[in-house]
């Protein structure tokens, strides 16, 4: 893998910063990034266990009306869905990564630099691996608000 990617300078753009006050919000915030993204991108989910990063995937699936329900792949590493229009989506969950080696077996440049849409739980996981182009996405608790979290998305692309 190419980690001298990662010293490219970046630029970031913020799609979306505010407070999702229940799932249904974030569900709805889902279904409009869905329509931002194309064959070849790769989205990187950050947040805590539970803060909500299959729910807003399980909301992208939806919205393209892929042929599988999105589920947690926490025991498989990756799941494959596709979307109607024939997009292959894989979904990753790194959460029980035990090894580099095992990272390597799964070859991942192969998914992120091809035309499919990756969707990755943990990304912070696999950090130095991630192609410097690519979507972030943060979901936070909020105190005192159990149904409702800070999002914030973030385009982040290579610049001369
Ligand atoms: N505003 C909200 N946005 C997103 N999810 C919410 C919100 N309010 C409540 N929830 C609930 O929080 C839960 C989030 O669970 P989910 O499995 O998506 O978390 P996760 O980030 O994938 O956790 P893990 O790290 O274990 O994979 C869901 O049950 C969802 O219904
Ligand atoms: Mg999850």
């Amino acid at each position: 893998m190419n980690q001298d990617r990662q010293q490219t300078p970046v630029a970031e753009t913020i799609w979306f910063r505010g407070n999702c006050a229940t799932a249904e919000e974030t569900a709805t915030l889902a279904r409009k990034f869905a329509d931002m993204l194309q064959p070849g991108d790769v989205v990187a989910f950050y947040g805590n266990l539970g803060s909500g990063k299959t729910y807003f995937i399980k909301a992208l699936c939806q919205a393209w009306q892929c042929a599988q329900e999105a589920t947690s792949p926490t025991f498989t590493i990756i799941n494959e869905y596709t979307t109607r229009q024939g997009v292959f989506v894989y979904h990753f969950d790194f959460y029980r990564l035990e090894s580099e080696a095992e990272l390597m077996n799964l070859g991942l440049e192969e998914f992120f630099y091809n035309d499919y849409i990756c969707l990755i739980e943990w990304a912070d996981k696999i950090e130095k691996y991630l192609p410097p182009q690519r979507w972030e996405v943060y979901l936070d608790f909020l105190p005192e608000h159990p149904d409702a979290r800070a999002v914030k998305i973030v385009k982040r692309e290579p610049h001369e």
